[in-house]
């Protein structure tokens, strides 16, 4: 998706309650390296997970870049003092080995050359630093309402690298990790999907073509309107690579 579908939804971007589900970093919790680590989060939007990291007692240093301009002055109103640069992930401002944590959530399947991307955040990791890398995987959650009522949506899942390839990805660049995966499977009561829908900021929905879109919005409606109160079922799953350079 390219900057100018960022330009249009960073002010609505923050109002999903899902999108501040977020915790410390456990490496910056049990810190126990350089003091006032240095921290860069690639792709980061409006700044949340930066914003989470700021309080730590290990007092980051906070640095981040995104392409959008748009996402990048929320995070630049969200934490005035951090270094916040427009930039792509393929093409990093920093020098070498400058930072002790690097994180990458929700934004590679962005990505124009994942290569390049990886070579640059295996470039400005310290020798002893740690990164981590989340994303959702579209092929693990097909209960997703998402999918379920805007099924044209699935053909947009191969932008989302499995975990096989990623590790080697990451392995040719230099850089060793481990995975997990956290799913979760409940339910959305149907105004609420239908107010989620119009709002179409969530990835699948912005990059579906429209008359694909324009159908699901007119069904899901019609369901909504039936029975405003009714639920859909839903899944997701988020796969989180952790890791270190390869000595
Ligand atoms: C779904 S948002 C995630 C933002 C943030 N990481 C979060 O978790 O809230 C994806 C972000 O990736 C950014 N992005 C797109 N292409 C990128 C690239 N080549 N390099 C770095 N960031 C990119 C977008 O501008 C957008 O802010």
């Amino acid at each position: 998706m390219a900057s100018a579908a960022y330009a249009r939804i960073a002010s609505t971007y923050d109002d999903l309650p899902v999108r501040h589900a977020l915790g410390p970093e456990p490496a910056l919790v049990d810190w126990s390296g350089p003091a006032s680590p240095r921290v860069l989060d690639i792709g980061c939007g409006t700044g949340l997970w930066l914003a989470r990291q700021a309080a730590l007692p290990c007092a980051p240093r906070l640095a981040g870049v995104d392409p959008s301009a748009e996402m990048l002055a929320r995070a630049l109103a969200r934490l005035p003092d951090a270094d916040l640069r427009v930039a792509l992930a393929e093409r990093l401002p920093f020098p070498d080995a400058d930072f002790d944590v690097v994180a990458l959530r929700f934004c590679h399947h962005h990505f124009a050359d994942r290569r390049s991307a990886w070579a640059e955040l295996a470039r400005v990791l310290s020798p002893g630093g740690v990164f981590v890398i989340e994303n959702i995987d579209p092929v693990r959650m097909p209960g997703h309402w998402i999918f379920q009522r805007f099924p044209e949506a699935r053909a947009l899942d191969a932008r989302y690298p499995d975990d096989g390839t990623l590790l080697s990805e990451l392995r040719s660049a230099g850089l060793e990790a481990t995975v997990s995966m956290r799913y979760t499977a409940g339910t959305i009561v149907l105004s609420e999907a239908l107010r989620q829908a119009r709002v179409r900021d969530q990835t699948h929905l912005v990059a579906l073509d429209d008359a694909a879109f324009d159908r699901g919005l007119a069904a899901l409606t019609a369901l909504a309107e039936g029975d405003p109160a009714g639920h859909l079922s839903t899944e997701s799953c988020v796969v989180t690579l952790r890791g270190r350079p390869r000595f």
